[in-house]
């Protein structure tokens, strides 16, 4: 994000500060929509709240939408909504409207050739189209073994080194192992093997958790990162040693990429098909992606199909471990549909399950997959929104929170409840589950998100008996902090 610039609909002075802020106060096409005065001003006020305070610019947003209705300026040039129809107006139904590029640039500094980040409708559409067999429902099924090694594999971990209050681990962290596996097995063969650490220490899985927090320094400090990329490589890891294992992923993604690319027969001999099948061998060849945009590709994927699942996984498990009767129901249920454990039962088996699926749908609800709001930018053909017309250069958005905790749709929205989901029509509640959000470009791995999440929780409640110790940390918004631990028993 430039913060100096005031942008906007018009270009605007941009020598002088003061004139620059009373333009956007009485001039800019934004100054009737209410907001705080300095939000107007200044890109600076969401910047505070996130960088300074550590992501609270959501929990502002509740309480400027509080004070001042559905629409605020949340920024000189931004506007975010809190009503259902202006998520579907921006997203489901968002063909006019495209992804902000200098966010989406910044967040992505170092894989702006990707799905992703592509802003282009057109480059968007066409690197999905390359994807999209990969992550098809049928393609995820045919591919579900990988998924269930994985999981065995820390199923197996947890009963063998987990077993007591004293040797307890943060699901938090063992997920993130597990589903760092999952993705880098399943896209490119090629496994990351986070769980070979016992103690889930492995650096690649620590190095996830960093990319989110640095993202924040990307997206409001691009500099930085531009800076960076100009010292020498060693005196960075002179400096700070811990990107070395970022490094590493960088050369292991890459190799096998080169690798691929000049000896494009050992794509017949791999493992299982892989993203590189389809994305190397396109039906059209002018859309297969350069060797800079694989290798972006490669980090975007592992990026998004880890901590998202994970995150989901550990969510459910916290409120199923401090609910009673939500962790009974589930396991008499598992327990039913699953008598004999020690073999294993299908994804369509398991999403079959009744109280099983609210449960995931409820911890999908719950988890909040992508906190910040989403930044659109309107288009001259862009309908209304909202019922109303909004500049066309306009960024907009609306964070999924203010979906999934709207008591409208979701009574008493705070409270972990699957039954919710268990009466006769579910319709509108459906159509306002947005964790993979909406439209052109909503997530493309959502079929395996699912089928992760299934075989996840199915194993993990039919065959270990877990329990929370330690402290349990409930913030005010339904967002885990990493407090809770596993000690199990086999049932
Ligand atoms: C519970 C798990 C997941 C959640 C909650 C989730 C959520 C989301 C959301 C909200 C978006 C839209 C982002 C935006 O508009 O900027 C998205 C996009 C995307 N997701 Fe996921 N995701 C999950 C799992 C996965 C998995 C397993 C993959 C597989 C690699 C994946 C790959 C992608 C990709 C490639 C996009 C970009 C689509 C585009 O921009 O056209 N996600 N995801």
């Amino acid at each position: 994000m430039d913060i100096r610039r005031p942008g906007g609909p018009k270009e605007l002075p941009e020598d002088d500060e003061i004139e620059g802020a009373l333009y956007r106060l009485f001039f800019h096409p934004l100054h009737k929509y209410p907001g705080p005065v300095l939000a107007a001003v200044t890109d600076w006020y969401e910047v505070f709240y996130n960088f300074v305070l550590g992501g609270e610019f959501v929990a502002e947003i509740e309480r400027l939408h509080k004070r001042y209705g559905p629409v605020v300026r949340t920024g000189p040039n931004t506007l975010h909504f809190n009503d259902r129809r202006a998520f579907h107006d921006i997203y489901s139904n968002g063909t006019t409207l495209v992804k902000e590029a200098r966010f989406y640039r910044a967040i992505l500094v170092h894989a702006p050739e990707s799905s992703v980040a592509f802003t282009d409708l057109q480059q968007s559409k066409n690197r999905r189209s390359l994807l999209a067999p990969s992550f098809s429902r049928q393609a995820v099924m045919k591919l579900e073994y990988t998924i269930q090694e994985k999981v065995d594999q820390l199923v197996a971990l947890l009963e063998k080194c987990y077993r007591s209050p004293e040797s307890s681990v943060m699901p938090s962290i063992a997920y993130r192992c597990l589903t760092t596996d999952v993705i880098t097995e399943y896209c490119f063969a090629n496994s990351a093997n986070t769980l070979s650490d016992p103690k889930f220490a492995h650096p690649i899985a620590l190095e996830t958790q960093n990319l989110v927090k640095r993202a924040w320094i990307q997206a409001y400090f691009p500099f930085v990162v531009h800076l960076v990329a100009r010292i020498p490589q060693e005196f960075i890891l002179w400096l700070f040693p811990r990107f070395r294992t970022f490094v590493d992923v960088k050369v292991r993604f890459e190799q096998q990429i080169d690798n691929f690319i000049k000896n494009p027969e050992d794509l017949i001999t791999a493992e299982h098909e892989t993203i590189y099948h389809h994305l190397l061998l396109p039906k059209d060849p002018e859309l297969r992606p350069s060797r800079t945009s694989l290798i972006h590709e490669a980090f975007v994927l592992i990026g998004a199909g880890s901590d998202t699942v994970g995150h989901a996984c550990t969510v459910g498990t916290y409120f199923a471990l401090q609910g009673h009767s939500i962790h009974s129901r589930l396991i008499e249920e598992l327990k039913e549909a699953w008598p004999d454990k020690d073999k294993p039962l299908s994804f369509t088996a398991l999403e079959k399950l009744p109280y099983l699926t609210a449960f995931i749908k409820e911890a999908l609800r719950m988890s909040i997959g992508i906190m910040h709001p989403l930044p659109r930018v309107v288009g001259e053909e862009t309908p209304e929104i909202s019922g109303q017309n909004i500049p066309p250069g306009t960024i907009v958005g609306m964070s999924q929170y203010f979906m999934h905790m709207n008591h409208e749709i979701f009574s008493d929205p705070y409270t972990f409840n699957p039954d919710r989901w268990l009466v006769e029509n579910t319709t509108e509640m459906m159509l306002d589950l947005v964790p993979f959000s909406k439209g052109p470009r909503q997530c493309l791995g959502l079929n395996l998100a699912w089928s992760e999440l299934y075989l996840i929780l199915g194993n993990i409640f039919r065959k270990l008996d877990l329990s929370l110790v330690g402290e349990n940390v409930y913030v005010c918004a339904p967002i885990l902090k990493n407090a809770v631990n596993f000690a199990d028993g086999t049932s």
